[in-house]
């Protein structure tokens, strides 16, 4: 890839020199790990309607958005591992350069590669709730082979711990990824189209800021023309290791 000359060696050295460095991931990180994107060539909402994660519909028809939900979530996810973009941010977390991650990924891809300080704006497909009495359960410790998976504790309908369409954010993460977003001045913002908000927001705040968007997305997106400092049209799995290694030489 011909990038214009330096454009690697500039990203590496806005990276280095940041004081907050973060990242705001989407579907197109884990892409590489064998799980499909939501929009796009081949999108799972291509394939798969949206409403079965959606909340009025969940709670009117549970059996049937719970078969649709198994395949599109749990049957890809089992066997995802973390590629070279998760380690890369998680590497950069460890040697005390990256200070976040705002991810809007369920698959907890970013804490398997090593990665502490997450924030899963869209919740997590490790967990189940219920819906009756609230209690949490790991997904190990729940029978999701049940048409409708039932509490272990009071036999109520479980339902996945990620956000649902007409479900709002998670108080406690829309805070902290907030804070984090205010406090960064440079964000990585790596394989979302960008569309689906509040989370969509983060990087705007960055670049409102003052800060600098580093994106790398296969395809443009909506924040390309508009906030993007750098662009790569890249895969997450190529680029983000190519710029550790501009980053290391910058830092020997
Ligand atoms: N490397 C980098 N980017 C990639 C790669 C790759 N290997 N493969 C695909 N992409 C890009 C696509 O070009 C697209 O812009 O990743 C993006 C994925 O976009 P979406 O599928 O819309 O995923 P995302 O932005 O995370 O969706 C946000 O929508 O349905 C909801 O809750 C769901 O969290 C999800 C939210
Ligand atoms: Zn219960």
């Amino acid at each position: 890839m011909d990038f214009k000359k330096g454009q690697i060696e500039r990203a590496a050295e806005a990276i280095s020199n940041a004081k907050c460095l973060t990242a705001f991931t989407g579907a197109g990180i884990s892409v590489e790990s064998g799980i499909p994107p939501f929009r796009g060539a081949g999108g799972l909402w291509s394939k798969y309607d949206p409403r079965m994660i959606e909340i009025g519909f969940f709670q009117e028809n549970p059996e049937q958005s719970w078969a649709e939900i198994k395949k599109i979530f749990y049957s890809s996810m089992k066997s995802a591992k973390p590629n070279p973009a998760h380690k890369t941010l998680a590497a950069w977390e460890q040697e005390g350069l990256l200070k976040g991650i705002i991810t809007q990924n369920i698959d907890n891809l970013h804490q398997e590669a090593g990665s502490k300080n997450v924030f899963e704006f869209h919740g997590t497909v490790n967990y189940l709730v219920c819906t009756q009495c609230g209690e949490r359960f790991f997904h190990t410790d729940v029978d999701l082979g049940q048409d409708m998976p039932a509490c272990p504790k009071c036999k109520g309908l479980l339902k996945p711990d990620f956000v649902f369409y007409g479900e709002g954010i998670n108080t406690e993460i829309y805070q902290g990824s907030m804070q984090l977003a205010s406090k960064s001045d440079v964000m990585i913002v790596v394989g979302t189209s960008g569309e689906v908000m509040p989370a969509c927001h983060m990087p705007v705040i960055v670049k409102q800021n003052g800060g600098t968007i580093i994106e790398i997305n296969t395809l443009p997106s909506a924040y390309t023309d508009m906030i993007s400092d750098f662009y790569f049209e890249m895969k997450a799995g190529e680029i983000l290791p190519k710029l550790a290694e501009a980053v290391k030489a910058l830092r020997q």
